[in-house]
């Protein structure tokens, strides 16, 4: 009996030591880096910049970009990301104006797509704050990129070197273990036609702008290639933090009777929800969720009949 202790305790002891070896390692190691692999059809992109594809652009990038790259003069030269909850450390958006050294003006576009779907930085370096957007059309992303590329204010080429990321301990452990770049899909994705307003609706709140990834039960549990396998699905309740601390949970958006938004909100108040942060009894929304301007009453329209076919949820996210 005496010499299985000692063993489970030298086993133990054993462990005990390569656990911390690992973590000494994965701090030294800090966020890791990938190989940069990128798929013939994506690296040979070269988008012919047209004034369709800047307007387009712009007003996806003034929901997905601006407002995390931009500066107090609407420069996308980056900055503090503010309400990254504090156990990620501190994250700094950079500089993707069109300069040279400074801007991504020298990135191809190809580098820019990839990056966009995974993640993984023309350096190998993977970047595990800013969002992924794997769903976003072909068409959209090169629109994203045309707008880059054009005379816009907001990209116009400026100087400003941008901060080096200061990733806690626990981002170090999560993207040495759970969180790891998106395998970038090569097969052709296309906006649906937008006559069939339910595809279309799906479209933009599953893969343009990623409404589930907060209106969904867990961060933790999302599945960005497939939005629909996420935890919780469009039934809120993911609390976040606002510009000042305040925890927010998000709303449940599935039509459920009782804890849904199938009684809240009619279709034209859900427009003036989604669009301005107006609710039907006249408060705002609070930050982080945003108004969306940019977006058309027939977008939001085809979101909500959309968000109808969803599983419904039952879910009082204020009862948490
Ligand atoms: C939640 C905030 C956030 C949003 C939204 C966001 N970004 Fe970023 N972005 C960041 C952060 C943070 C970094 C730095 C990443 C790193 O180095 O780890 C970054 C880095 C980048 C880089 C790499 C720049 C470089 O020099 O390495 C590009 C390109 C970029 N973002 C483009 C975009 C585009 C285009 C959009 C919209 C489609 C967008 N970002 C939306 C936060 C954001
Ligand atoms: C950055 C996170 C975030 C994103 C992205 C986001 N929301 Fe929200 N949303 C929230 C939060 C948090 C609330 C709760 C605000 C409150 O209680 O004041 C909310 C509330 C709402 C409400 C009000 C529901 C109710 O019960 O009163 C609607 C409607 C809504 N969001 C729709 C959308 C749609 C549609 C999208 C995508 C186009 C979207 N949201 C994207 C965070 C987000």
């Amino acid at each position: 009996m005496k010499k299985i202790g000692m063993l489970v305790l030298k086993i133990m002891a054993g462990l005990a030591v390569i656990g911390v070896i690992a973590l000494l390692f994965v701090n030294f190691r800090g966020v890791p880096s990938y190989e940069v692999n990128i798929p013939d059809n994506i690296k040979n992109v070269n988008v012919e910049v047209t004034p369709e594809r800047v307007a387009r652009g712009e007003k996806i990038a003034l929901i997905m970009c601006n407002a995390c790259h931009a500066n107090g003069e609407n420069r996308l030269v980056g900055k503090h990301i503010a309400d990254l909850p504090a156990e990620f450390g501190k994250a700094y958006s950079l500089n993707i104006t069109r300069d040279a050294e400074d801007g991504i003006g020298s990135w191809t576009d190809g580098e820019i797509i990839y990056f966009l779907k995974t993640g993984i930085k023309r350096t190998g370096q993977y970047a595990p704050i800013m969002p992924k957007f794997p769903r976003m059309a072909d068409e959209d992303l090169k629109s994203v990129i045309a707008y880059l590329r054009s005379d816009r204010f907001p990209v116009q080429a400026t100087k400003g070197a941008g901060h080096e990321q200061e990733p806690s301990f626990l981002l170090k452990v999560l993207t040495n273990t759970v969180m790891k770049p998106i395998e970038p899909i090569t097969e052709p994705i296309l906006v649906p036609d937008s006559t069939d307003k339910t595809a279309f609706g799906k479209y933009i709140a599953n893969d343009l702008i990623a409404c589930y990834g907060c209106h969904s039960g867990d961060f933790a549990k999302e599945d960005p290639l497939h939005p629909e396998k996420s935890f919780g699905f469009y039934g809120g309740g993911i609390k976040m933090p606002d510009l000042e601390g305040n925890i927010i949970p998000s709303a449940n958006l599935t039509f459920d009777e009782e804890t849904g938004i199938s009684k809240k909100y009619t279709e034209e108040q859900f427009v003036q929800a989604v669009r301005l942060c107006k609710k039907p009894d006249g408060t705002l929304l609070r930050y982080p969720m945003q108004p969306h301007l940019t977006l058309t009453d027939y977008e939001v329209k085809a979101i909500y009949a959309y968000l109808k076919t969803v599983p419904k949820i039952r879910n009082n996210v204020n009862a948490q």
